[in-house]
């Protein structure tokens, strides 16, 4: 079986206590399936490089992650010394674009024994997945200041889609959606009042629809959409999304299911020429850093899709995957549980218990 060489770039706040916790898992699960890792940490974060040399990462961080087949992310950002926009563009921002990772896959979940903000929800009414276009769309540096610090201070940022862009996460989205019992995709949409793009997303989900008859395809304008997540989550199964939606989707879907903490997700290059990246879809929380309190599954389930596509969802890999997500429903079921989820164990004993059941199988 081949090694899968790993760059584990813990970064800032709570990124550092969850990532122990996220490669105890993966170590155990490694031991029990006979999977080879070969895990490199790296300090690229504020609080590390960036303090030390005034950058997030080394000019040739490329080149430093060149044979890398995954990066195992836990978040960057220390707003109290350097400004998110820098922290953000000078890494994580980087890897997605450099890599040309252009789907973000997050899968939003309601467990066994996690009770639901939202009233009468059982299991089985949330379980949806987000697809979030990556690369392009609102996240641009594209626009300026004019006429700064006068009274007729003007900024403007463009937002930048392309067909090749909106045609390949659409694509991915439809395949997804297909691969599912429900078969049913939601494009999230404002054709209404962004009336350039949107309408023209629209246009490129019909289009691409056209070779997906067997997948039903409902677009819904975001606001209502986000309305639904709270009032109807049943209705969802594949939901698909440019990059700021996207963004604001994928942490109001798992606080409907209890916490952010939970929520794992997978920043993919499909085609496999550059390394994916695996992370929470939460940041580093400076409000809880330093307590060792903060929830590790997001970490951990993160892991575990990891494994799911270094393997191409085969074998060793798979199963490894379905026992760490096996270990989290279990925990969640009957605990232990950090703060978040009301109770008051630890990030450490949270990964202890669930390696402890991977390993045990
Ligand atoms: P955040 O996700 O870090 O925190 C939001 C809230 O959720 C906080 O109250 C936090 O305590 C709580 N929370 C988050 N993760 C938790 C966990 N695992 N367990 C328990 N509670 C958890 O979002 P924010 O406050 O907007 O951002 C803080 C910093 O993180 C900023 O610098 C931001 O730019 C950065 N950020 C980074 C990433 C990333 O690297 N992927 C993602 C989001 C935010
Ligand atoms: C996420 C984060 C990032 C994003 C930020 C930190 C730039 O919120 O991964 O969801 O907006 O993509
Ligand atoms: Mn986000």
């Amino acid at each position: 079986t081949p090694t899968f060489r790993i760059a584990a770039i813990p970064g800032d706040g709570i990124g550092k206590e969850v990532m122990p916790e996220g490669l105890r898992v993966l170590h155990a699960a490694a031991k029990r399936f006979g999977l080879a890792l070969d895990v490199r940490e790296i300090p690229w974060a504020s609080c590390d490089w960036h303090a030390q040399h005034g950058q997030m990462m080394p000019d040739d961080w490329k080149e430093q992650l060149s044979g890398v087949d995954a990066i195992f992310f836990g978040a960057v950002g220390w707003p109290a010394t350097v400004p998110d926009h820098v922290s953000l563009w000078g890494s994580l921002l980087k890897f997605r674009r450099q890599f040309d990772q252009y789907i973000n896959l997050r899968p939003v979940r309601l467990f066994e024994g996690v009770p639901c903000p939202l009233a009468g929800r059982k299991p089985g009414d949330i379980d949806y997945l987000v697809v979030r276009e990556n690369t392009e769309g609102e996240y641009t540096a594209l626009g300026g200041v004019m006429y700064e610090g006068t009274d007729r201070e003007i900024v403007i940022q463009e937002s930048v889609f392309s067909r090749h862009g909106a045609d390949r996460v659409l694509r991915f989205a439809f395949e997804a959606a297909r691969s599912r019992p429900r078969k049913h995709l939601t494009l999230a949409t404002k054709s209404n009042g962004i009336a350039i793009s949107m309408p023209w997303w629209d246009g490129r989900a019909d289009a691409v629809g056209r070779d997906f008859p067997d997948v039903s395809l409902d677009k819904q304008h975001i606001d209502i959409l986000s309305a639904r997540f709270v009032l109807q989550p049943q209705r969802f199964d594949v939901v698909v999304a440019s990059n700021l939606f996207g963004d604001i989707l994928s942490d109001l879907g798992p606080a409907t299911t209890g916490t952010i903490g939970l929520a794992p997700s997978a920043n993919l290059n499909p085609e496999r020429k550059f390394p994916s990246l695996f992370e929470p879809v939460h940041g580093s929380a400076p409000d809880i850093y330093g307590k060792n309190i903060a929830n590790p599954i997001a970490m951990i389930w993160s892991g575990a899709l990891m494994l799911d596509f270094l393997t191409e969802g085969q074998g060793a890999g798979r199963a490894a995957h379905d026992a760490i997500v096996k270990a989290i429903e279990t925990v969640l079921a009957q605990g232990p549980r950090t703060p978040d989820l009301g109770g008051n164990a630890s990030t450490t004993a949270l990964g202890q218990a669930i390696a402890g059941l991977v390993e045990a199988g």
